[in-house]
């Protein structure tokens, strides 16, 4: 049996070469000379075209040698006339120069040279050959191959085996382009380079077996596209280059026996699409690498002895369903081919696993209704549940015609006593005895969850957590579960879970215990036992106390209120702060074109309406205070007129009374008196004249302020209107504003809406605008140095007042001709009359027109009495007052 499969490439030439002579020969048969041939020692003619000799010397065998094929053993001697041969075949006589032995070869078609003692060949040595088309040199010491050796031949057989070839030229074989059998194997060949065969195409058996090849290049055999079997065993091959065996599409036969390969990858036979035979035993492949023969699908026989592969995986297989044969044998790692290997070779005609370390028989096995022998011995197998079903299988009927190797148990057991053994156990699927009842843990206490069950074998536990972490327990170590590849402790993704101490784990007789119970362990808990027989799935129930609920939500409530109220303080604490700075204006001196940067384009706006407004009013107010300047002139002027005329009438009338003393002072006094008169009717009329215009005057000032104090306010309003609008067009938006507030940008959406800082701060521009103007009057009455900006001032009622009725003022003379001699005067300041004529005296013009009125004055001291009346009887008549007032304000003012 062994023989039959293994894959000898030298055997197989041999038995090639020595079936083909007689079919080469039929055709070419002669008769011989019988007569002569029959004195011959040793020798026999079994027809009249074959001899055969042995053991003895050829000197006396050449008149009988005119027969085609000849055979001679042990026969020693110089110079055979192979003038008629066809076939020759002489071999262990110690031949070591071809060309001395044989001449006249030209007829010899086949030749076979094997063990002899040939050691050098030379350049065309084979060049009289003309006919031959096998040779065979094996068994000899040839050490070199000369580079010109085979020109001319055409040899469709070349075996040059069991030589001591080291290095043989670069396409030695070349010239022999009909070659279709080549075998150099167990010499010392160390590389066959790139191409080498380029001129062998026809080369369809390939034996390089038994040399010291340690690497092919990928192109190596790249030419050899009818090659059907190659032999590349006992070679020291440690990887396959990429692509190596790509274009032999016809290869049957492939044997990669007995190398040092660790890997091979899995696109190595890609190419081989009609490969019947692989062989990889005898390397160190730790694993059968998957998918390597999916491209082989007529692959029919397999073998993988000797070794490293510790386990046969499900799928590994796949892709090569016409398997007949596979020999996995001697592999003393493999421990365990997986269940379900078998079910890709369903055609497996002959299994041997015998000597491996296999513990339990893969139960795909019993699917395999083709199988005709099986071996199995030479295992440890346990003899377990695992392999419960293999006793009524052996025993079946239709298994009766498997040859069965012996069946026994263990290494050491009584031999055949398996399926005794097998009969006998009685295995059981898990059923369960006693789970944990659903129950509710306080939060911090520790849990155990148990599921009991009764099974023979103890089945394994598997638990699965709410949180998909899985915990494997197997009750007995030394029988791996089919979860034996799984970590102990695992969670969804197959992923380790190294947490120590662990807060979960699973305890020696298989509970769970959760330590520290949390609010995530709460939920539904699988344990799943398994044994060979059956599975089972339970559910347990872990439950959170709900008092440990309430509290939870309770603490989460109140962190929740703390969070909410600190973030609350701290926003007022920041409203606070920001409140603060923009009322004390705190930046504003620091850096007031940086803040106005920060000012939008809307509050802008607002401004300039404001300024609009405030513009407005004092242009208003200028023209106002214009008129009545100009009002006030004309009422004066036309009082000094009046005055003037009323003087000069007086004067001469004096003049004339003067001339005329006979009328005496008795008229005098009575003129006298009508002037008084006049000159007081004509003070009268310009009071009251000038009262009525400073009431306008401050009637329609005060409609100007009114005026503007509404548009603010009313903008105000407006503005305030819009702000509300606007935060109820956010509140109806929350979830734009809240994607601005996550996306960063909130509270800085100034093209969106208006921005609260603008809101505030005109709201306070406002707010201080019309402060201004409430104040404005109190400002001015009080402490009207202080407030410089108040351009306007006309005297109110109480200021008028207080000048007349202050007790301690000195009484003021009544100067009419102030009002024609000094310029145009605008209100003064209310202050005491001492500055008041300090600041006029100051100026210049006023200091001539003083200069004037003083001539007058001195003029009317000289004639008349009645300027000291007036004054001190008419205190209240304040026109020169108010002018010389007019004329300082207006002084301040500019
Ligand atoms: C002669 O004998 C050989 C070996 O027995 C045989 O192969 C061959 O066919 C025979 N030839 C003839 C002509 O009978
Ligand atoms: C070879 O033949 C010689 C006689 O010629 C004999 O003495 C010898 O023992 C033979 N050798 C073998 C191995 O048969
Ligand atoms: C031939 O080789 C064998 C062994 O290889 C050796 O014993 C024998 O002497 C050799 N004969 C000759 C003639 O060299
Ligand atoms: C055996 O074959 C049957 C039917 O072909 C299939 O249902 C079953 O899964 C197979 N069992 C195994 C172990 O391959
Ligand atoms: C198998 O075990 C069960 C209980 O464990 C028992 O009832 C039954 O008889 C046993 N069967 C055999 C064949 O021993
Ligand atoms: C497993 O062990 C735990 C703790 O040692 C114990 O509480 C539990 O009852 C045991 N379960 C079984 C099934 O023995
Ligand atoms: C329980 O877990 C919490 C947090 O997970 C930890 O702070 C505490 O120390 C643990 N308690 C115990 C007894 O392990
Ligand atoms: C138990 O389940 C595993 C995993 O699903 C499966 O491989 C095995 O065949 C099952 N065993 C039985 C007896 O059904
Ligand atoms: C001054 O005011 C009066 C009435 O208020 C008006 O009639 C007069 O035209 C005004 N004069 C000027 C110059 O505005």
């Amino acid at each position: 049996m062994e023989n039959n499969s293994r894959l000898n490439g030298a055997g197989r030439i041999l038995i090639f070469i020595l079936v083909s002579f007689p079919v080469f020969g039929t055709s070419h048969t002669r008769h011989g000379d019988g007569t002569i041939l029959r004195a011959s020692v040793g020798c026999s003619q079994p027809n009249s075209t074959f001899l055969i000799c042995r053991n003895r010397q050829l000197r006396g065998l050449q008149t009988i040698l005119n027969v085609a094929r000849v055979s001679f053993e042990n026969v020693t001697g110089e110079h055979l006339d192979a003038k008629n041969i066809e076939h020759l075949r002489w071999t262990n006589s110690g031949i070591v120069d071809i060309k001395k032995a044989i001449v006249n070869p030209q007829s010899l078609i086949t030749l076979d040279l094997t063990s002899n003692n040939v050691t050098k060949l030379q350049d065309y040595y084979f060049q009289q050959y003309t006919n031959l088309k096998e040779m065979n040199l094996s068994y000899n010491a040839i050490d070199d191959l000369p580079r010109y050796v085979f020109v001319n031949q055409s040899l469709r057989i070349l075996a040059l085996a069991h030589n001591s070839l080291q290095a043989i030229p670069f396409q030695v074989f070349a010239p022999m382009q009909r070659l279709q059998i080549l075998d150099i194997s167990y010499n010392h060949i160390v590389a066959i380079l790139d191409h080498f065969f380029k001129f062998n195409k026809h080369i369809e058996l390939l034996a390089l077996n038994n040399n010291k090849i340690a690497k092919l290049t990928s192109n190596a055999l790249a030419d050899l596209s009818d090659l059907r079997t190659l032999d590349l065993s006992h070679n020291s091959i440690k990887s396959i280059s990429k692509g190596l065996f790509d274009s032999l599409k016809n290869l049957k036969y492939l044997n990669l026996a007995n190398n040092p390969l660790t890997n091979v990858p899995s696109g190595t036979f890609r190419g081989l699409t009609n490969l019947r035979e692989l062989n990889l035993s005898g390397n160190k492949l730790m694993h059968f690498t998957f998918g390597l023969l999916h491209f082989s699908p007529e692959l029919t026989s397999l073998t993988l002895d000797d070794t490293h592969i510790e386990e046969l995986h499900n799928s590994e297989l796949l892709g090569i369903a016409k398997l007949e044969t596979l020999r996995i044998r001697n592999n003393k790692q493999l421990r365990e081919i997986e269940n379900y290997v078998f079910a890709d070779t369903p055609r497996l005609k002959e299994l041997d696993i015998s000597g491996n370390a296999l513990t339990f028989l893969p139960i795909s096995l019993a699917n395999l209704t083709t199988l005709k022998r099986l071996n199995i011995s030479d295992n440890p197998w346990a003899c377990d549940c695992r392999m419960y079903w293999f006793a009524p299988w052996a025993e079946e009927k239709r298994h009766h015609d498997l040859i069965l190797s012996d069946l026994s148990c263990g290494p050491y057991a009584y031999p055949n006593d398996m399926l005794p053994t097998l009969n006998h156990l009685n295995c059981t699927g898990p059923r369960l005895n006693y789970k944990t009842p659903t129950k509710q843990y306080r939060l911090k206490s520790d849990a155990l969850l148990e599921c009991r069950y009764t099974a023979n074998p103890p089945p394994s536990i598997t638990w699965v957590t709410p949180s998909r972490e899985v915990f494997h327990w197997n009750p007995d170590p030394a029988i791996p579960d089919i979860f034996e590849k799984h970590a102990h402790a695992h969670d969804a993704l197959m992923i380790p879970i190294r947490v120590i101490p662990p807060r979960i784990q699973v305890l020696d007789n298989g509970t769970l215990l959760i330590k520290n119970v949390t609010r995530k362990d709460c939920g539904r808990y699988t344990c799943y036992a398994s044994n060979p027989i059956a599975n089972l799935t339970e559910n347990v129930l872990l439950h959170i106390d709900p008092t440990d609920w309430n509290n939870v939500r309770i603490m989460s409530l109140i962190v929740g209120l703390q969070c909410a109220t600190a973030f609350l303080a701290l926003t007022l604490f920041i409203q606070l702060i920001r409140y603060l700075i923009r009322r004390f204006g705190i930046f504003n001196n620091f850096c007031s074109f940086c803040k106005r940067d920060r000012v939008s384009p809307r509050a802008r706006q607002i401004y300039a309406m404001l300024d609009n407004i405030e513009q407005y009013k004092s242009q208003q107010l200028e023209r106002l205070r214009d008129n009545y300047t100009q009002q006030v002139n004309r009422i004066k002027e036309n009082c000094a007129q009046q005055m003037e005329w009323i003087q000069n009438s007086y004067q001469t009338q004096t003049k004339h009374l003067k001339d005329f003393r006979d009328i005496g002072s008795q008229h005098l006094s009575t003129l006298r008196g009508q002037y008084c008169d006049q000159v007081k009717k004509v003070r009268d009329y310009s009071t009251t004249q000038l009262n009525w215009v400073r009431e306008n005057y401050v009637f329609q000032r005060n409609k100007i302020r009114k005026f503007s104090a509404h548009k603010v306010l009313q903008l105000r309003e407006t503005y305030k209107y819009q702000q509300q609008t606007l935060n109820k067009v956010l509140e109806n938006l929350p979830s734009l504003y809240f994607e601005n507030c996550r996306a960063g940008t909130c509270g800085r959406a100034e093209s969106l809406v208006f921005d609260p800082n603008d809101v505030e701060s005109i709201d306070v521009y406002l707010k201080a605008k019309i402060e201004k103007l409430a104040n404005l009057e109190e400002v001015t009455n009080t402490d009207i140095t202080q407030s410089r900006q108040s351009l306007y001032y006309t005297p109110t009622e109480r200021s008028l007042g207080s000048r007349i009725l202050s007790p301690g003022d000195p009484p003021i003379e009544v100067f009419i001709n102030h009002i024609t001699s000094r310029p145009m005067g605008l209100p003064p300041f209310v202050d005491g009359p001492s500055t008041s004529h300090e600041t006029i005296t100051s100026n210049g013009t006023n200091r001539s027109s003083l200069k004037t009125s003083h001539s007058t004055e001195e003029l009317l001291a000289k004639n008349s009495s009645c300027d000291i009346q007036l004054s001190t009887s008419l205190p209240e008549l304040s026109v020169g007052d108010v002018v010389e007032d007019a004329s300082k304000r207006h002084e301040t003012a500019l």
